[in-house]
């Protein structure tokens, strides 16, 4: 796969795509979203990639929305100009497997909302997190006013809109905005190792409790409880399930096949 402003390698089943326009602090135009949610679709479809890793590189995660293609842009174009970053993370959120971002420093307005589309996010310790769109006369319009409040809750996340202040690696560990810190040079390290846990699980398995979790969040408790069990049901229909309980009483670690 190649792009111009990113970069994907894959592993031993584990894709990392990388944003690339250093220049502009890995800024987001309409070329990364397109080409984030081309490549979503293709790590979507490929067997082999079992988990993925969203980073922006050991210094910068992304600066936000490219405010000068965003400058001169009128109402009607916007209308139309979101729609690539409303796709590109719509399907980075629902892709079939676990997404990490891993986080070194600025990961400000668009670029922290690409984050809030990972299922779990790890930061260097010089990470900085920002939703400064209200400084621009604007508003988080990458999913900031729904995914962080559901996330961190509404008073936290309020604080951070209302203010378009930056907090530290620790101060979004301590609110519940990232799920660990690390030290910076060890950041890419943590996350293959996080991804590489994901990976030897189940692929459907993690897949169902993706969806379980994304599609819970949607509906109200009655309803999750049945979408969460009729899933469970279905798992008793794969091979992975008759491995992952037969190991269990054989004593011995699970060969998961994803099916
Ligand atoms: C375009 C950007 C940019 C951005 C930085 N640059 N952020 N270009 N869009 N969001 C460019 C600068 O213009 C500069 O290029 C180069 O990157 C280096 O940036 P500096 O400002 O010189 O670096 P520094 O002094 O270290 O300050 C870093 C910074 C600051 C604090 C991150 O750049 C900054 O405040 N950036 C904007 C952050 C922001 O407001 N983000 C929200 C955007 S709105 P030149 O050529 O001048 O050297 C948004 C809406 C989301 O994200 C909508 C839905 C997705």
């Amino acid at each position: 796969m190649t792009y111009e402003t990113i970069i994907v390698e894959i592993e031993e089943g584990i894709a990392t795509v990388t944003l690339n326009r250093p220049d502009v602090l890995n800024a987001l135009n309409s070329q990364v979203f397109n080409e984030l949610a081309d490549v979503a679709v293709n790590l979507g479809e490929d067997d082999s990639v079992r988990a993925v890793i969203i980073t922006g590189g050991d210094k910068v995660f992304a600066a936000g929305a490219d405010i000068k293609a965003m400058a001169s842009l009128t109402a009607v174009d916007v209308a139309a100009s979101v729609r690539p970053s409303l796709r590109a993370f719509n399907l980075l959120e629902n892709m079939h497997k676990p997404v990490i971002a891993a986080i070194a420093g600025y990961a400000l307005g668009g670029g922290c909302e690409l984050t809030l589309t990972a299922d779990v996010r790890i930061a260097a310790d010089n990470a900085q997190f920002g939703l400064p769109e209200i400084k621009l006369g604007i508003l988080p319009g990458g999913g900031g006013t729904q995914r962080l409040p559901r996330l961190i809750g509404a008073g936290k996340a309020k604080e951070l809109i209302f203010s378009g202040d930056f907090i530290s690696a620790e101060e979004a560990l301590r609110v519940g905005l990232v799920n660990k810190v690390v030290p910076a040079d060890q950041l890419l390290t943590e996350a293959k190792k996080m991804a590489k846990k994901f990976a030897a699980r189940g692929a459907v398995a993690i897949y169902l409790a993706k969806s379980c979790v994304n599609e819970g969040l949607r509906m109200d408790l009655e309803m999750g409880l049945q979408y969460e069990h009729k899933c469970f049901g279905l798992l008793f229909a794969t091979e992975d399930q008759k491995e992952g309980m037969k190991a269990f009483i054989e004593k011995r670690k699970p060969n998961f096949q994803g099916k």
